[in-house]
């Protein structure tokens, strides 16, 4: 497959990763089919499908001739309206269906960094059961577990962003649980070489960037030359307060994620990938986060 007649469709593609995706393969000159609920900016040369129903036969025309799928709905955060069980397994098996009726022989799906059988909290059971789904397709698969992907609008930085606003940001509990955050640019370039590259055929691997760090010290680097101030609360108070409101700037399933201390040593990554992971300074300087 080469670089330039390579075709790959987008689902979520209006989203957080999905736009630096589609950003990224622009650039690369990849033809980019993108599937969102509501109307988005598209690239000169990309094909852009509104739609609700992963399944009506117009997007399915559209989707044949397309190499591989790359698969970005999912939330973090459920509601009565959206459920993991609806929005992360559900989606996932009409999108094996939508490939299969349009011979895409390729799904690419990110998961989270800490997904396993044992790991029964409910977000992680909707992502492993769609792992399940991909794997038992008999479609080809790369399957990216990920910490936290952090770019300018991802939920980690616009929920930090939101608190220094207010002069404090609030840290759950002791904040020496780490994360492994990885730069969006980053992640875009390692999907696409798992489009391109036979070597990620069939694989589930931890998508973690370079370092691992204690959620405060990532805090006091987000807050670096600002006077925001940063208070630890208790886990039991910050539990409460996601069961209580569900606008709170952590939610029970966020804190469950972040305060499970979940890294990767990354050597399967680093074996398949030849992208040069960006630190956590240099993003949060890029990105003018800092
Ligand atoms: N960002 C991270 O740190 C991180 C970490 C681990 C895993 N992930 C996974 O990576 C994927 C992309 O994440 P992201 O950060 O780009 O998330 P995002 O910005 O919230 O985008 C997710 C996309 O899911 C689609 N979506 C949400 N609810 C939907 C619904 N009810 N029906 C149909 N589509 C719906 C939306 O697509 P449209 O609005 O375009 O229709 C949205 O753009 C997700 O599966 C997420 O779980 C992300």
């Amino acid at each position: 497959m080469s670089n330039i007649s390579t075709r790959v469709a987008v689902t979520g593609a209006n989203g957080f990763v999905g736009k630096n995706l589609r950003n990224f393969l622009y650039k690369n000159k990849i033809n980019v089919l993108g599937v969102s609920r509501k109307n988005f900016r598209k690239h000169a040369s990309e094909v852009k499908i509104i739609s609700t129903n992963l399944l009506e036969p117009k997007l399915q025309t559209k989707l044949k001739n397309y190499d591989a799928l790359v698969h970005l709905i999912g939330i973090g955060r459920q509601s009565p309206k959206s459920t993991f069980e609806e929005i992360n397994l559900n989606l996932t098996k009409n999108v094996i269906k939508a490939c299969k009726n349009a011979g895409i022989k390729k799904i690419i799906f990110i998961s989270g960094l800490g997904v396993s059988k044992n790991n029964q909290s409910d977000y992680f059971v909707s992502k492993y059961r769609a792992e399940r789904e991909i794997m038992n397709s008999g479609l080809d698969y790369t399957i990216f577990r990920a910490s936290y992907i952090i770019g300018k609008t991802d939920y980690l930085t616009k929920a930090l962003s939101k608190q220094m606003k207010k002069g404090i940001i609030v840290i759950p509990g002791s904040g020496k649980y780490r994360l492994q955050p990885i730069f969006v640019l980053d992640v875009a370039k390692i999907i696409l070489e798992a489009v391109l590259e036979k070597k990620f055929s069939k694989k589930i691997l931890d998508l973690a960037g370079p370092q691992k760090i204690r959620f405060e010290d990532f805090v006091k680097l987000f807050a670096k030359n600002t006077s925001v101030k940063i208070q630890k609360i208790s886990l039991e108070s910050a539990y409460d307060e996601a069961k209580r409101n569900p606008r709170s700037v952590y939610g029970l399933e966020s804190l469950n994620i972040l305060v499970g201390d979940y890294t990767s040593d990354g050597k399967q990554l680093k074996k398949l990938s030849n992208v040069k992971l960006t630190t956590v300074a240099e993003f949060l300087q890029s990105s003018r986060l800092s």
